[in-house]
């Protein structure tokens, strides 16, 4: 496959060098050149798939949660450093606080969380209880879902200022709150926009992403396997072989690949509680990307399958 300069720079030193694997086949992330998102606002790079920690639940002191720790730990072991979570996700950010302590990675991750008060001083406590919950610093803080846009971000760009957090955003996993954030998007000097765009929905594509390459926002893409409606939809078909030439060993890689390469700086978040699907996820940063013309194909495919 012929990489655009773009996907060049986004895989960082040594790119081209590796031809696709298909697999770790024993390496580590430091060995490998992993394909990386640029933030547009610093240009700090950032591995190019995150996690998502929806379903990070339970007990921080039974093994209730053990399968989240085993996660997180292959999500670092193989490259991933952004963790996304929420105060609304029951008690996802203290699981994660006690986890990464235990597993001293809590300094080595890029964290984002989310806030959604519509009054400030309610937004200021929660924001102040997951510093708490999470136990360290806070690297993007997002309103959640479009709730008290205006009277959080006032207050998030005051803590930027102060350096307290080092980058604002907004999310929504709604097609209905597009227009809203494209509004959004163009009276704050926004540095991470969070969307939901996949194979299974490209509505993101028609305006929010476009945009965000304009102003220069990153984007968080959160449900990127439709909340695993892909999946559903490719249960029983083999990947097809032309993913090979670009290193998609499987479905999840084929569908995290599709997002990664669209010219807008773009970082899947997908949501797993499972150590094999944490690896699956992290391989989708290891050799190239598809084409524009492969990005046709991949979209004709799955509409016949969904
Ligand atoms: N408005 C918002 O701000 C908003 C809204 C929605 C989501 N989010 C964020 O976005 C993240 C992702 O969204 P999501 O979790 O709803 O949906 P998703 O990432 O599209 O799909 C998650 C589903 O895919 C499965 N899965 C993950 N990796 C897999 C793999 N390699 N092979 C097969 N199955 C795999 C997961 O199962 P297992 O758990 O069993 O691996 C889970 O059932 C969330 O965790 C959250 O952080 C934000």
């Amino acid at each position: 496959m012929k990489l655009t300069r773009r996907h060049l720079l986004r895989m960082g030193a040594g790119a081209g060098l590796l031809t696709a694997t298909g697999g770790w086949n024993g390496l580590l992330a430091g060995d490998l050149p992993l394909i990386h998102t640029t933030i547009p606002a610093t240009g700090q790079q950032v591995p190019a798939v995150g996690i998502g920690t929806v379903r990070f639940r339970g007990n921080p002191a039974s093994a209730e949660v053990s399968p989240f720790r085993e996660t997180l730990k292959v999500f670092h072991q193989l490259g991933g450093r952004l963790i996304d979570t929420s105060p609304n996700y029951g008690n996802s950010e203290a699981v994660l606080g006690r986890l990464l302590e235990e597993l001293g990675l809590r300094d080595q991750v890029f964290m984002a969380t989310k806030v959604d008060r519509e009054d400030q001083a309610e937004g200021i406590e929660r924001m102040q209880g997951s510093f708490r919950r999470l136990g360290g610093s806070i690297d993007l803080m997002q309103v959640h879902n479009l709730r008290g846009t205006d009277v959080e971000l006032e207050t998030m760009m005051a803590w930027k200022a102060e350096g307290r957090i080092r980058y604002i955003g907004v999310t929504t996993h709604r097609n209905s709150q597009h227009a809203e954030m494209e509004q959004v998007m163009r009276r704050y000097p926004l540095d991470f926009v969070q969307v939901n765009y996949s194979l299974a929905d490209r509505a993101a594509a028609e305006r929010i992403l476009p945009l965000a390459q304009d102003r220069g926002v990153a984007v968080l893409v959160n449900r990127p396997f439709g909340k695993g409606e892909l999946f559903r939809a490719v249960k029983g078909v083999a990947v097809p072989g032309w993913a090979a030439d670009f290193g998609a060993a499987s479905w999840g890689q084929l569908f995290l690949k599709y997002i990664i390469s669209h010219p807008a700086e773009t970082l899947p978040i997908p949501g797993t509680s499972k150590p094999h699907h944490a690896e699956d996820n992290m391989g989708a940063m290891l050799g190239g990307l598809p084409d524009e013309s492969q990005r046709k194909d991949l979209e004709n495919l799955m509409e016949k399958l969904i």
